[in-house]
């Protein structure tokens, strides 16, 4: 069966960013693996956490602990990202978690050239955010970021961003805007 990986980086309990991964999670066929980031508590990487995987590496040792995520997200078939629009991006527990899954020798290597080569199963990313305001074109960076992020070194080439805007403006009709958005989201999944 397809692995479905959902990186929930939503942080309020009624999160609306939440509430629209579930609807495209709903329209996806497999099996879905959900890590909560503001849950996994990663640590950003130290040198000594660089040094330790450095070694973890050198000795073969793939199955160690430290590099679950990693692993996790070389063998799905499907990335779905929902974070919240915070501060033009995402919140900095996304960037934690691509500290920990950009593992030379296990979700990618470089070529003789220098170049990234994926180690990655993926062929789709799928980003889903909301924002308080308009998210202006040139400045989506969260969705941009993961978008060069996963062609770039997990050879995903197939990303597609789901939003809802303008959430939090004066008078806005937040079920309406969800609603469209959801609708929106199912013509284009
Ligand atoms: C810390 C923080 C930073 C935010 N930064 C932005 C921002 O830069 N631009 C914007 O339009 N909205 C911003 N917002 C509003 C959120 O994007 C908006 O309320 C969003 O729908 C929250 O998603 P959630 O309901 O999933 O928590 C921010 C909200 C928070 C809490």
């Amino acid at each position: 069966m397809s692995k479905i990986l959902f990186i929930n980086a939503c942080v309020r309990p009624e999160s609306r960013t939440y509430d629209l991964a579930k609807t495209v999670l709903s329209a996806l066929e497999g099996e879905v693996e959900e890590v909560k980031l503001i849950e996994a508590e990663l640590p950003n990487l130290t040198n000594e956490l660089i040094e330790l995987r450095d070694e973890i590496m050198s000795t073969g040792n793939a199955e160690h602990p430290m590099l679950r995520y990693a692993r996790q997200f070389a063998e799905a078939d499907t990335i779905v990202i929902a974070a919240p629009y915070w501060d033009l991006i995402f919140p900095a527990t996304v960037r934690a978690y691509f500290e920990q899954i950009c593992v030379t020798g296990l979700t990618f290597r470089y070529s003789h050239e220098g170049f990234p080569v994926s180690l990655c199963k993926a062929k789709r990313m799928i980003y889903i955010t909301t924002a308080g305001g308009p998210i202006f074109e040139g400045f989506n960076f969260g969705y941009d970021y993961c978008k060069a992020l996963c062609e770039g070194y997990f050879g995903i080439k197939d990303s597609l961003c789901v939003k809802a805007e303008n959430l939090d403006v004066w008078g806005a009709d937040v079920s309406a805007i969800m609603a469209e958005a959801k609708e929106h989201a199912l013509k284009i999944i």
